[in-house]
């Protein structure tokens, strides 16, 4: 009688916990090993259950061995779907990103004068020159006094600037000279810089020209610099832009802000020299404007001429992406038509 009344407390006890395990939740994985502990674990629950068990006489242990295995699987069986459900939902917050797009976004190309100037600045920075940057919006002083532009120069008319209405001393810059005036006022020797961007011209836009292009200007200024410094550096820039059998041919020319001032020509890459169509027959191209840089403009910028020189070169970035691409429209740069950028490729 004894016996039968203490299994009765456990048949109550099994019943109890069959109803309290259908009812368990777990906010994580640590949360569900908790409840493995309190019912499954050595000094858990149900372990305990298992544990009085033995003292049940053998006539009754059938019924109560079974209602055991019973919950011991239910509790086993809940605290699994526990884990589960906490692991997918720990996954769910750490790699799955649901911001994502279902579909793959084509990534583009980049644009020619880009791809261009990457690789004028490229060449340079290999050479020791490091880059420069400026405002596209300017003051008379940086674009043309500081660089030796006489008072009645005509690049400061109407024709070539564009000003800022009612401020007749800001204007669009028109040659990215400005940026190097800057380095010179903040900066003494030795200075070696290259300076690429936007300028600005006053111009009729065709296939020919338009009122913005791009340029790359150099400078460099030290003690005992010379021309044949500037010409080793430029007939290395051409043998690295266009290949190592281009050649270079110098032509006196004028700049304000250069003495003496110079153009370049290399030979035409199309037909290596012999005459072409692209080179009207006289087998060179013209890349770029060069000089000893004038020391009217070192005084002008804060540097002692007597101790200083220096050589500066510009060119543009349209021009030399032409001279590569033979591209015969200077408009479909900034027409962003996806069919003629799609052509161009860049591995950075
Ligand atoms: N600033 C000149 C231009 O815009 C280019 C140049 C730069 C020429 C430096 C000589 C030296 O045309």
């Amino acid at each position: 009688m004894e016996i039968s009344e203490k299994n009765k407390i456990m048949l109550e006890k099994i019943e109890k916990l069959m109803s309290e395990i259908a009812t368990l939740a777990a906010k994580n994985a640590d949360e569900a090993e908790a409840l493995r502990i309190k019912y499954l674990g050595k000094k858990g629950d149900i372990t305990a259950l298992m544990n009085d068990f033995r003292n049940v006489p053998a006539e009754q242990k059938r019924e109560i061995g079974q209602k055991l295995n019973v919950l011991k699987t239910a509790a086993q069986d809940k605290i699994n779907e526990l884990k589960e459900a906490a692991e997918v939902q720990k996954n769910a917050g750490s790699s799955v990103d649901l911001t994502r797009t279902p579909y793959p976004i084509s990534l583009g190309s980049r644009h020619p004068l880009t791809i261009v100037k990457n690789e004028i600045v490229d060449i340079f920075s290999r050479l020791g020159f490091t880059l420069a940057e400026g405002p596209e919006v300017e003051d008379d002083w940086h674009v043309y006094s500081s660089m030796n532009f006489a008072d009645d120069h005509p690049a400061r008319d109407m024709q070539d600037t564009f000003f800022v209405e009612s401020h007749p001393d800001i204007i669009l810059r028109s040659h990215t000279s400005s940026v190097q005036a800057r380095v010179m006022e903040k900066t003494q020797p030795p200075i070696r810089v290259i300076c690429p961007g936007r300028v600005y011209r006053n111009e009729a836009i065709s296939a020919r020209a338009h009122c913005f292009f791009h340029q790359v200007e150099g400078l460099y200024i030290d003690k005992n610099v010379s021309f044949t410094d500037l010409k080793q550096v430029l007939l290395l820039f051409a043998q690295e832009m266009f290949g190592p059998d281009t050649k270079i041919r110098l032509r006196p020319s004028y700049f304000p802000f250069t003495e003496p001032s110079a153009e370049m020509d290399i030979s035409c890459h199309l037909c290596g020299g012999k005459g072409c169509s692209f080179c009207k027959h006289t087998g060179w191209v013209e890349i770029l404007g060069c000089g000893m840089v004038d020391p009217a403009v070192l005084e002008a910028n804060g540097i002692d001429s007597s101790i200083y020189t220096g050589y500066a070169f510009g060119m543009g970035i349209e021009r030399i992406t032409n001279l590569k691409y033979q591209v015969k429209d200077l408009r479909m740069f900034s027409e962003n038509d996806i069919r003629f950028l799609d052509e161009f490729t860049s591995a950075n």
